[in-house]
């Protein structure tokens, strides 16, 4: 049998030089909406109590950013201050129809259960691109405006997700699709229909 003996790190208290410095200020950049779901959606303590399933549809509750700003890092998660968060929960055979969300940018982030999403690209003069995942617990989806999807809870398990939406979401419009692309069927205001 051997063994191998590790070199002890050496700890220095010299000050970081001028690219290690430049490093660090690169690394705390804004990380995006997609990093603001995930972080949240392992924050567990912030939100889980606050969690209900409804067997009538699923239910949303808009967390309040103020009460999460203090749980996370100011550098990374600037965005905060003009985003939504919003939490869902979606018992199985939940789910939204075909829809985007106006123009707001975001990422959802799934923090219990799985979810499968069916993402439609529409593609002018062809058939639209469908695909479909399934995002089980700590898998992230972020998107631009326009970005048209479906979201359904297909498995047995009970699933909870954080939203974000920058800037916030104030329509989602509904779609179909036919043979010649992306119908649009509805539009839901916020404020007046959710
Ligand atoms: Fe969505």
């Amino acid at each position: 049998m051997t063994s191998t003996v590790l070199p002890s790190s050496p700890v220095s208290a010299r000050p970081r030089s001028a690219s290690a410095a430049g490093q660090v200020a690169e690394a705390t950049r804004p990380a995006g909406a997609a990093a603001l779901a995930v972080a949240l959606a392992v924050r567990t303590d912030l939100w889980a109590h606050l969690v209900e399933f409804r067997e009538e549809s699923r239910w949303t509750h808009l967390l309040p950013t103020a009460d999460l700003a203090p749980a996370l890092d100011p550098s990374l998660h600037q965005e905060l201050e003009e985003a939504q968060v919003w939490l869902l929960s979606w018992l199985p055979g939940q789910g939204t129809p075909l829809h985007d969300h106006g123009a707001s940018s975001g990422a959802f982030a799934v923090a219990r259960g799985t979810l499968t999403e069916r993402v439609v690209a529409a593609r002018s003069g062809r058939a639209p691109h469908q695909s479909t995942a399934d995002l089980a617990a700590g898998r992230v989806r972020f998107f631009g405006p326009h970005y048209v999807h479906q979201v359904v809870n297909t498995l047995h398990e009970p699933a909870v997700s954080v939203h974000v939406y920058a800037p916030r979401l104030s329509l989602m419009n509904t779609y179909r699709i036919d043979p010649t692309g992306l119908v649009r069927i509805g539009t839901e205001k916020a404020g007046v229909d959710w």
